[in-house]
């Protein structure tokens, strides 16, 4: 049911980690499954986005998700970033069986939610993004192992 992509980054995901001092993070949530996702951009003072890694504490469709969102937005800028759809993600994995395919949408929300942290420090607009909507607050997941 899977494409071989998709086991291949679910089994040997790339990026994993976090950036100490990144110049954007974005945790999202999926309310239905609980699942939860987040990434970290490092991105240079031309705006091009030199180093992406994420956690997820999720399913596996959402790990190989992460995994070929992070590949896909690395060296590319903040605003060519904004490409990198869920849609865009599903593609590069040659798919997703039809239920999994909000799983993907986790890892466009959390690249978003991650470009708005770093818009919002540096005072910059990154055209097409929106405040992201459950953009999880620091704090709140305290004690929480992801
Ligand atoms: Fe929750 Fe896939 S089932 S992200």
């Amino acid at each position: 049911m899977y494409s071989e992509k998709v086991m291949d980054h679910f089994s040997n995901p790339r990026n994993v980690g976090e950036i100490e001092g990144a110049s954007g993070v974005g945790t999202v949530g999926n309310a239905k499954c609980g699942d939860i996702m987040r990434i970290y951009l490092d991105i240079d003072e031309n705006q091009i986005i030199r180093d992406c890694k994420f956690k997820t504490f999720g399913c596996g469709a959402a790990v190989a998700t992460s995994s070929m969102a992070t590949e896909l937005v690395k060296g590319k800028s903040v605003q060519e970033a904004m490409e990198v759809t869920n849609k865009a993600v599903m593609e590069a994995l040659d798919g997703l069986p039809p239920v999994k395919v909000h799983c993907s949408l986790l890892a466009e929300e959390a690249i978003h939610a991650a470009l708005w942290d770093y818009a919002q420090k540096n005072g910059i607009t990154i055209e097409g993004l929106q405040k992201p909507k459950s953009d999880i607050h620091e704090g709140e997941e305290d004690g929480e192992e992801y």
